[in-house]
């Protein structure tokens, strides 16, 4: 048994997420502690609501509540759907708590005493017609290193270059539009991260085993152009982590706040001490402590590729440059984006399918087992309505629920509502186990190596075996001239409902658990000894035929749906 630290990417509070942001942090990230947990490892999966920064602001200006209003409603709202996606969170976090806010400006004091911040007289852009001065991605405008024409002031969306606003061709504000924007002095804090270059370039090459997506990009940073640069970590906003070092006030740094991508990651800690607080868990610094036992803990991190540069470069600088025994990530997990229907998703036109509207129209299982069969691991993948229908179709009715629903209905019909006695096992029952060990076997190994899709297409694969020894071996005609035999398929394929119940958990969590009710099992233990666990229903253990556990998607639906997620939400 280890102990696993597993943290997703926090969202943003301001709006709901998308199932392309889904697939590329948070379901993953669920995927794999239920598969620890399931294995029996003590796990603590931590999630929180990203509250600072401009956007945040906005969003509450615009729908008329003070900020924190705002984001106390948006966070329980969050909550909820993360819920009903059976995100299983130990902790689902806040960035504002007082937790965050104590720790993010301890980590400003302890780099400060290193000789890693430095205060910075800075001339930034002010925009007259707003009346204010605009944070880095509230100015648009072309990016100089590609020419796209809607690159962001922080970053280009296109190239994926890391930019500062005053880089961009023709900027403009994307709060008003205005172009009047001018160059206005103030003063700032900067990370010194070009300090620590070497020591993370050190880092990110011990890294070997990470997947090449994480690391290219953190390389990429570290070496192109002029390489890794100073970060300004702090804005002139009224939300935030007030500036202070320590607890102590910063002098010339009145009313000015942390730069949100500062205090975010820093919520990872804070959120276990969130978690503490919140009598859930006894003590936090044996996972993030290393003179406290953090050690022994693996800490593994998923992410969309957007958000690499942040926890390989700046996070690890902060950590690194405290100079204080913190744990740093043991494993970055990273994914490309999902594009929906030959485009991209997108939040302000409302195109493409968002959490909360996923949810209301078929259950979480479906979306979960799409996206993670999908999940765009080595390249982009694309979100299309027929594949969608095609893919749950088969995958989730005809192969998984067309099993279950067949056998049980066949054992009541001929045995009775409980496992039947009679027959041996003969050749074909014994190339079966002995072929689902050996999957479950490679299962495990996919599933523990974090290749989703892979362990998706392996997991299939064990359910399509099980149908295809049903096809193949007819208990239905067996019956008609030898029913002991009958009784033994029979038996062999009840038993595999339990088994995959257990392996099915963490992909569709409430399929599983009423799988497992219906066969009247409580204690579902992972099938260690694949064999051992395939004779769990003894002869007589009752069940009951489950309801239908998949709907099919039918092809009206899909055509509605098709023309309800294309844009422009209300
Ligand atoms: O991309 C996002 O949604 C960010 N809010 C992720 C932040 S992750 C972190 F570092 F906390
Ligand atoms: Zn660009």
């Amino acid at each position: 048994m280890k102990r696993h630290l597993i943290t997703s990417a926090i969202p943003y509070i301001n709006g709901i997420k998308h199932l392309g942001n889904l697939v590329g942090s948070q379901l993953p990230a669920d995927l794999y502690a239920r598969y620890l947990r399931a294995r029996g490892h003590e796990v603590l999966f931590l999630c929180a609501t990203d509250e600072h920064g401009t956007p945040a602001e906005l969003a509450a200006a615009k729908a008329g509540k003070p900020v924190e209003e705002y984001c106390a409603e948006m966070h329980d709202v969050q909550a909820r759907i993360a819920e009903g996606f059976g995100l299983s969170f130990d902790h689902f976090g806040r960035s504002s708590s007082l937790q965050n806010q104590k720790l993010t400006q301890h980590f400003a004091g302890a780099l400060y005493d290193q000789g890693l911040i430095e205060e910075v007289e800075q001339r930034q852009i002010y925009s007259e017609t707003d009346g204010r001065f605009l944070p880095d991605r509230y100015v648009e405008g072309t990016c100089p290193n590609c020419g796209f024409e809607d690159a962001r002031g922080d970053q280009c969306d296109n190239c994926t270059k890391q930019l500062d606003p005053e880089d961009l061709i023709n900027p403009r504000s994307t709060v008003s539009g205005a172009t009047d924007l001018e160059m206005r002095a103030t003063k700032h804090l900067f990370l010194r991260q070009s300090q620590m270059k070497d020591k993370l370039d050190e880092w990110i090459n011990s890294k070997a085993d990470w997947p090449v997506l994480t690391t290219s990009i953190a390389k990429k940073w570290l070496h192109d152009g002029d390489g890794l640069q100073d970060r300004g970590i702090t804005r002139d906003l009224d939300w935030g982590v007030p500036v202070k070092r320590g607890d102590k006030d910063w002098p010339g740094m009145e009313g000015k706040v942390f730069y949100v991508w500062f205090d975010a990651p820093i919520e990872y800690i804070a959120c276990a001490q969130e978690w503490v607080d919140a009598g859930k868990g006894s003590d936090w610094e044996s996972w993030w402590r290393t003179d406290k036992g953090a050690d022994d803990v693996r800490y593994t991190q998923f992410m969309g590729k957007d958000n690499v540069p942040f926890h390989t470069l700046s996070f690890p600088a902060t950590i690194m440059g405290s100079n204080e025994p913190w744990k740093l990530v043991d494993y970055i997990k990273s994914f490309n984006y999902l594009t929906y229907d030959g485009g991209q998703f997108s939040t302000s036109r409302g195109r493409g399918v968002f959490m909360d509207q996923a949810l209301e129209i078929l259950p979480a299982d479906t979306w979960r087992w799409w996206l993670l069969s999908h999940a765009p691991e080595t390249s982009d993948a694309e979100f299309t309505w027929e594949n969608f229908q095609a893919s749950v179709n088969k995958d989730l009715a005809d192969v998984l629920g067309n099993f279950i629903s067949r056998i049980t209905k066949f054992c009541r019909s001929k045995f009775g509502e409980e496992v039947p006695a009679a027959g041996e096992y003969g050749p074909a029952e014994h190339a079966l186990i002995a072929d689902l060990t050996e999957k479950v076997a490679q299962y495990e190994k996919l599933m523990e190596a974090m290749e989703v899709r892979k362990s998706a297409t392996e997991l299939r694969a064990i359910w399509a075996a099980g149908n295809e020894y049903l096809q193949a071996e007819a208990p239905w005609s067996t019956f008609k001239t030898d029913p002991d035999k009958a009784a033994a398929q029979v038996r062999l394929a009840l038993n595999l409902i339990p088994l995959y119940a257990v392996l099915s958990g963490p992909f569709i969590p409430t399929a599983a658990a009423s799988m497992l009710q219906s066969m009247h099992v409580d204690d579902a233990a992972w099938p260690d000894d694949v064999p051992a666990a395939l004779g769990q229903l003894a002869p007589g253990h009752a069940f009951d035929v489950p309801e239908v556990l998949f709907t099919k998607i039918t092809d009206e639906q899909r055509e509605e749906w098709a023309e309800k997620f294309a844009g422009v939400r209300a």
